[in-house]
């Protein structure tokens, strides 16, 4: 075969490939191929050299023409590759104006925030400060200065969500070690406080609390309480009883009752619960208040000095009182809503009631 056929088969060739290259990667591998420094037209054109010269001018021209040629055809499937990819860019970006508009509601806020929102307010309007403390407790806090027994049964590993294990580094110990907690209530942000503040104390505490308990229609593992602190000289258990009798009519209006119901808490003597006349039938007994008349909400006492002495203040000069409130179950109660879980799943048909 003649150095000219040589030249024209490979150029029929190529062509050929570069009109079947289905992307650019694939065509430039072609031009390597062909026209690189190493290519099969450079390679034939090595072979110049070893031409009779009168040959050369013809071979010369005829390399020259291929290569240009192929050139051009490289070239233009180059522009006509890049014009499909952009195409299929386009399309797959393409927006439909004619679909409908996605409905942006506003935000608001959580009715939980509202409520906290809305009690905190009743209290600074008294004149309470707003407290808060860690939602990972130490059991000090929690159980030991809030006058809880070693052997309560709060402190349970089955009541709480135990953080830290010790058991490890308290040697000659069986049961299990442990010092951090999620908080089980807020009330141990009483005893942070009264630590760093003397008498007279008025706080406001909102905040997440934490029980092993399985949710249902009535417990949530995770929820939100409100504590009360106020601690001064010559507080009284009318004080507490007009306090939260005045805070009661501004959650759930002017007509509601409250009563007080004797009870027992480690860290409050005497201890209390506080029930609201119900909503629904007025005190005269329905199904939602089971038959009582009444609806608990809350829990409350006077400070035990036994609580003061983990603080280091003189029950024979102050006195105070506590309350704690959990806040689903003042919105359940304000709402008629028949399961706590409806607060925390974020279905927005339910959370825009309110
Ligand atoms: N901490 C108590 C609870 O979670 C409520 C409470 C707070 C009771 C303050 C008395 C005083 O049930």
């Amino acid at each position: 075969m003649s150095i000219i056929d040589e030249l024209e088969s490979l150029k029929a060739e190529t062509l050929a490939r570069i009109a079947d290259a289905a992307d650019l990667a694939v065509l430039d591998a072609v031009r390597v191929e062909v026209l690189g420094k190493k290519g099969s037209l450079t390679g034939v054109l090595r072979g110049l050299g070893a031409l009779p010269a009168e040959d050369r001018p013809a071979v010369g021209k005829a390399s020259n023409e291929v290569r240009t040629a192929l050139e051009q055809a490289l070239d233009e499937r180059k522009a006509l590759l890049a014009d499909v990819a952009l195409s299929a860019r386009v399309a797959a970006d393409a927006i439909d104006v004619t679909l409908p508009g996605r409905k942006r509601l506003p935000g608001r806020k959580h009715l939980i925030n509202q409520i906290t929102d809305e009690v905190v307010d009743i209290f600074t309007g008294l004149g309470y400060a707003v407290a808060e403390g860690p939602e990972a407790e130490l059991d000090y806090y929690n159980f030991t200065a809030l006058n809880h027994p070693p052997t309560h049964p709060a402190r349970s590993a089955t009541d709480t969500f135990y953080v830290r294990d010790l058991s490890e580094e308290v040697p000659g110990q069986t049961g299990p070690v442990t010092d951090v907690l999620l908080r089980t209530h807020t009330s141990p942000v009483q005893v942070r406080v009264m630590e760093r503040q003397k008498p007279p104390v008025y706080v406001i505490v909102p905040g997440r609390v934490y029980r092993r308990d399985i949710a249902d229609p009535s417990h949530l593992p995770q929820f939100h309480q409100i504590e009360g602190l106020a601690v001064d000289e010559g507080i009284t258990f009318g004080d507490l009883k007009g306090t939260l009798d005045y805070v009661c009519k501004e959650l759930f209006g002017k007509d509601r009752k409250t009563r007080f119901r004797p009870h027992f808490f480690p860290f409050t003597e005497p201890s209390a619960e506080v029930d609201v006349s119900c909503g629904i039938c007025a005190g005269s007994g329905c199904r939602f208040c089971k038959y009582t008349g009444w609806q608990e909400i809350l829990g409350c006492g006077m400070v035990d000095p036994n609580v003061f002495g983990y603080v280091d203040i003189d029950p024979e000069v102050h006195t105070g009182f506590a309350f704690g409130m959990g806040v689903e179950r003042i919105a359940a109660l304000r709402y008629d809503i028949p399961d706590l879980r409806m607060l925390v799943e974020g279905d927005m048909r339910f959370l825009r009631q309110f």
